[in-house]
């Protein structure tokens, strides 16, 4: 089994300032980060910002900005953003820093040894925004405006002296490996997409640009800038030290495990991405997950329909990890979601104040009133409670293949599932009538704290604060939490006082 597991969000384009979008797939990939830590293994999680190319270029020049500058003062509130959000990323990286510029260039200057790129011209559309070429096919005319059909967003008419990669030469190779990974691309939908866009015929691709100058130059012509895509994507070996392929980190971690990505940049990452390092002959990622959208309310945000939502305010009004638990849990993963303040409030309030909250305040109370603060003695297990202990343990794999699957809904249902059971069961053995049956009572006690031990460890991943708080009770450390420790019935030492826990959740109470 491999420990190493490598996770990446995707680069984000700092023209404007972050947004719910890009806090999702950071959240999702911290949630894969976390859970595979607790699971024991090393892992390197990265993010961090795309600066080069047109759209940063003409974002600076609207702002009358030069565009490192420009790309300085934005990445900045990215950096933040990922501390806001609790991120555990190793590594933040910027594609104008100097490790990278030697990286692609490195990248290049192989593929042109090899014969894979070949001077030309372009002639096309070019989406300025998406930073992408399309074919006549994929361009409809509204308004007498041109856009994009798969984007819907705005192209130009380009016509200049490019370098072009062999695209067209690795379409078999691509299909063969699709076809032996058939987990390479997920979720299904994404990868029969994939495969059917393949299968249409790929063209070569224009890997330079001539017309403008913010980039990576090509190192054997400096009228040249590489295009935006295959710099970006060379982003996850920069941040392993390659060229050094001899160096720890690359050797640990590379190929990347997990290149978590939104749908609108599939193309670049399942297509154009494990082409580039097929002809570069560098081993290619595991897995390519596709995520869908984040709406706001119906639609999807869009800075023209001004109903971009921004993260930072949301958590300064509800908190991080009810955010963090809203995304995980509402959203059925891979496909659109929709965010808006009633739901996110109600689920505040039903999950985890009622459900979750509530369930450990009521057992941490009861022991603090009736067993002096301690985690009881005298216990005897019946087969029932052994039967909703050992739950955990007859799911153990499951759990496990879940998070290797990146089936986050299978896994949220599972402690949904438990959560319901362990509030049943704290009701339905009704301890408060117990007081005279003292082993009972211990027992009863005992296994509700077991239980809310471990699904604390699997709400870790979601809601790591909160979590914290309650495993303090218990004097468990964020580095001490061990997955398969769910598997432990007698886990808690009998006898010990438990800390006092601190507010978890409050209750949104509406006035109106
Ligand atoms: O495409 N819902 O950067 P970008 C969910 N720089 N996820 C969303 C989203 C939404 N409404 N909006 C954005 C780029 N995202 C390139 C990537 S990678 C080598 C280069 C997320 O700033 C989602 O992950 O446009 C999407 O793929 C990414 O942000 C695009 O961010
Ligand atoms: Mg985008």
């Amino acid at each position: 089994m491999n420990k190493n597991f490598y996770i990446t969000t995707p680069i984000y384009y700092p023209s404007a300032k972050p947004h719910m979008g890009h806090a999702y797939s950071s959240i999702i990939a911290d949630f894969f980060a976390r859970s595979k830590k607790i699971q024991g293994s090393n892992v390197f999680f990265l993010t961090g910002t795309d600066e080069h190319g047109l759209k940063i270029q003409r974002a600076a020049e609207k702002k009358g900005m030069n565009p490192k500058d420009f790309c300085d003062e934005i990445s900045i509130t990215f950096r933040e953003l990922s501390k806001t959000l609790n991120l555990t990323n190793n590594d933040f990286i910027r594609t104008t820093e100097e490790r990278h510029f030697k990286s692609v260039q490195n990248l290049w200057n192989i593929l042109e040894k090899k014969n894979e790129i070949y001077l030309s011209k372009y002639s096309g559309w070019y989406s300025v925004s998406d930073e992408a070429f399309y074919t006549d096919d994929e361009v409809e005319n509204i308004d007498g405006v041109r856009k994009s059909k798969i984007s819907s967003s705005q192209v130009e008419w380009v016509e200049e002296e490019s370098f072009f990669f062999k695209l067209s030469k690795w379409e078999k190779p691509l299909l063969k490996f699709y076809d032996e990974n058939p987990k390479f691309i997920l979720p299904e939908s994404r990868r029969n997409e994939v495969i059917s866009f393949v299968k249409s015929g790929l063209k070569d691709l224009s890997v330079s640009r001539k017309s403008f100058s913010w980039g990576i130059k090509v190192p054997s012509n400096d009228q040249h800038v590489i295009y935006v895509w295959l710099d970006a994507l060379t982003n996850y070996l920069s941040a392993l030290n390659y060229p050094d392929v001899k160096d720890k980190l690359f050797k640990d971690f590379w190929p990347a495990s997990l290149h978590l990505i939104g749908k609108d940049i599939l193309r670049f990452h399942a297509v154009y991405w494990p082409a580039f390092l097929l002809a570069a002959n560098i081993p290619l990622p595991k897995r390519v997950y596709g995520h869908g959208w984040i709406l706001s309310g119906e639609e999807k945000m869009s800075k023209s329909k001004g109903n971009i939502l921004d993260p930072i305010e949301i958590i300064k009004e509800y908190g991080l990890d009810p955010l963090r638990y809203y995304l995980i849990k509402e959203v059925s993963f891979g496909n659109d979601g929709n965010i808006s303040q009633e739901k996110l409030e109600k689920c505040i309030n039903s999950d985890l104040a009622n459900n979750y909250g509530n369930l450990c305040q009521r057992v941490m109370a009861f022991i603090e009133k009736n067993l002096d603060s301690q985690i009881p003695n005298k216990i005897e297990f019946t087969n029932e409670d052994l039967a909703i202990l050992e739950n955990f343990n007859n799911s153990y794999q499951n759990l496990l293949d879940y998070i290797d699957d990146q089936d986050i809904n299978s896994y949220i249902n599972y402690i949904l599932e438990r959560l319901f059971a362990a509030n049943k069961y704290f009701n339905d053995e009704e301890p408060w009538k117990k007081k005279d049956e003292i082993i009972r009572l211990n027992t009863i006690i005992y296994v509700s704290l077991e239980l809310i031990r471990k699904i604390t460890i699997l709400l870790y991943p979601i809601i790591p604060a909160s979590a914290l708080k309650v495993l303090k009770v218990f004097e468990i450390k964020e580095n001490e939490i061990e997955f398969k420790s769910i598997r432990n019935n007698n886990y808690l030492k009998y006898g010990k006082k438990i800390n006092r826990m601190s507010i978890l959740f409050k209750k949104i109470e509406k006035n109106d």
